[in-house]
């Protein structure tokens, strides 16, 4: 297999999913109203800007509504916080996105946990997070949930195969081990995680079959960390300069994708990897709470 061969197209995969979903959308409506998407975006961060707006754009694309709501990145906490509360008593919104980072005075955790569980879309509510744990996902995390997806278009099974997890974030890298290690297909994987407390990440890397890399610290995982053979998933989203781009910098990963492509099997580009995955799975998120929505809390399944 030439190094081409090697790639695994986020931007293909997420292509075919938002397709899938805009059918599901249509089945969806001869029904109901139309899935409703609110995300909210707090001040003028360039990179939450972009996000953003390939969120609203993807909504678009598969029939499902959004309102996009800007906020000066002065705005109060209970502002804010106000403003969720008006979203989940809203019946004609299913859905609710707060774009992260959230500037410093707020206190990003207590929006994850005042957004309603089942309009939980991103999957970051404890509620949402604990379904996980005890094996019962509802609304499972973004970005976790497209590696799944890509893992299983891609490389097949992963029972019995060592993972390494490289980030333990609540939102990417503990959702993601959590997903590897159920007891479910496409999971019953081996899993260990690696954080900025580990010691010699490279030893236990070069026993992976799978490496998850999301650290978001340009060049974490190079070479000769990696074992002949291995899936290499590239979640890192990094600016570095480069005076010959037009703006200045250019978006690499946490991989050293120049010495990675060799010794890997399959492995993800940055950009083109994982980053699309996550949206295509926002939308699947928002067409399953809007089918929820008007049950009661301990009716979500
Ligand atoms: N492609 C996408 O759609 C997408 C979506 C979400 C995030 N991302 C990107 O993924 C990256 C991670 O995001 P995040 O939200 O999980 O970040 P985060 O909250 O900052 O977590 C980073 C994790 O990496 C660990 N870490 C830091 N330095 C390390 C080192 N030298 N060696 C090993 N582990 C180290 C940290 O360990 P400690 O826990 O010990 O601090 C932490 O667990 C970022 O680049 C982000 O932009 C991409």
């Amino acid at each position: 297999m030439n190094d081409n061969g090697k790639l695994i197209d986020g931007r293909e995969v997420s292509k075919t999913i938002l397709e899938e979903v805009s059918e599901d959308v249509a089945v969806f409506c001869r029904s109901h109203r139309p899935p409703h998407l609110v995300v909210v975006i707090v001040g003028d961060n360039p990179a939450s800007r972009s996000y953003v707006r390939g969120k609203v754009k993807a909504a678009k694309k598969c029939g499902i509504d959004s309102t996009l709501l800007e906020l000066p990145p002065d705005v109060s906490s209970d502002e804010l916080l106000s403003r969720i509360d008006e979203f989940n008593g809203d019946s004609s919104i299913d859905g609710i996105l707060v774009q992260l980072p959230l500037p410093g005075h707020i206190d990003q955790q207590d929006v994850i946990e005042r957004i309603s569980p089942s309009k939980d879309v991103d999957g970051f509510h404890p509620y949402n997070m604990g379904r996980l744990v005890a094996d019962k996902p509802v609304l499972v995390s973004c970005t976790p949930l497209g590696i799944m997806e890509l893992l299983s278009r891609y490389s097949g099974e992963t029972a019995g195969k060592r993972a390494v997890v490289i980030g333990r974030s609540s939102i990417v890298g503990t959702p993601m081990a959590l997903l590897l290690a159920r007891k479910h297909e496409g999971g019953d994987a081996t899993v260990t995680i690696c954080h900025s407390r580990s010691e010699d990440i490279a030893s236990v890397t070069a026993e992976a079959d799978i490496i998850i890399a999301a650290v978001g610290r340009a060049g974490t995982v190079t070479g000769d960390m990696v074992k002949e053979g291995a899936v290499v998933i590239d979640v890192g989203i990094n600016r570095v300069d480069d005076p010959n781009s037009k703006k200045g910098y250019r978006l690499v990963g946490d991989v050293d994708f120049e010495s990675v492509l060799p010794k890997a099997s399959l492995i993800t580009p940055v950009p083109g990897g994982v980053g699309p995955m996550t949206i295509a799975m926002l939308m699947r998120n928002t067409l399953a709470a809007a089918g929820w929505a008007g049950r009661s809390e301990d009716e979500v399944p």
